[in-house]
């Protein structure tokens, strides 16, 4: 079988300017070079606000950081006329590796559907970004169809038009985990993980599938990161809240210590 490469990612949201931005990262770096973490043992990512994009991958060259680099969302075109929107094209040209596609935040803040996180994978894909592909459902989808027929749904449609092997990760994060406090059980993220990783094989053929990442989100906290982390189908975590808090992310990453 493939070994998969756990990816802890940090989504920042809307937190930290560019000056807090550097503070944490030096922080987190020096706390996991003190704890002596192996750095090739679990892939470490954060997801800054765009205007801290430039300041954090000078921080990562300047100190040879070993952390990989992604923006929360991107556009689905390439340049032009959108004002206010920021071009995969620029995303690349600043060493991001990853890009957070569909997001429930902006499915919900921002009207995103299905058809537009189809385009902006597209678009990431073009600019050679990977993108992180977020589907989850509502308290509300799960009551009424279950847990995974809505992020099966979004994945598919996500996926529509991706070449057979090409390189994503996947984020489940029931909407209801996200900063309630209240994360979904081992059991319940790896059935929708297990679920989503038949998705990527009927959508991009069975060997893109056992080497995607699939992570889990939704309220991941060094008290229940090994949890997840022990089931086959989650190779990760997209966090929120606990990847600002230096010491928190940091055991969260340190997971297996
Ligand atoms: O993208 C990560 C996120 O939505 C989870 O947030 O704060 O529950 O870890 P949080």
């Amino acid at each position: 079988a493939v070994t998969r490469t756990p990816l802890i990612a940090g989504n920042w949201k809307m937190n930290l300017d560019h000056l807090q931005a550097v503070a944490l990262v030096q922080k987190l770096h020096w706390t996991l070079k003190d704890a002596k973490h192996d750095a090739d043992s679990v892939e470490v990512a954060v997801f800054p606000p765009f205007t801290d994009v430039r300041t954090v991958q000078t921080l990562l060259d300047a100190d040879k950081i070993p952390f990989a680099l992604g923006a929360q969302d991107l556009s689905a075109h390439d340049s032009g006329a959108y004002t206010g929107e920021v071009s995969g094209a620029f995303l690349a040209k600043l060493d991001c590796r990853y890009v957070i596609i569909g997001h429930s935040e902006r499915r919900e803040y921002h009207a995103e559907t299905d058809e537009v996180v189809a385009a902006k994978v597209q678009a990431a894909l073009r600019h050679s970004l990977v993108p992180v592909i977020c589907v989850g459902e509502t308290a509300e989808d799960l009551q009424t169809h279950g847990a995974s027929a809505v992020p099966v749904a979004q994945l598919t449609a996500a996926l529509a038009g991706v070449a057979a092997g090409t390189e994503v990760v996947v984020a489940y994060e029931p909407v209801w985990a996200i900063g309630s406090g209240q994360a979904a059980t081992p059991e319940q993220a790896q059935d929708v993980c297990a679920t989503l990783r038949e998705v990527v094989a009927e959508s991009i053929g069975a060997d893109a599938a056992e080497r995607t990442r699939i992570l889990y989100g939704g309220s991941v906290k060094s008290g229940n990161i090994a949890g997840f982390m022990r089931q086959p189908d989650v190779d990760g975590a997209l966090v929120g809240g606990a990847s600002l808090v230096v010491d928190e992310f940091a055991a969260i990453i340190r997971y297996q210590k």
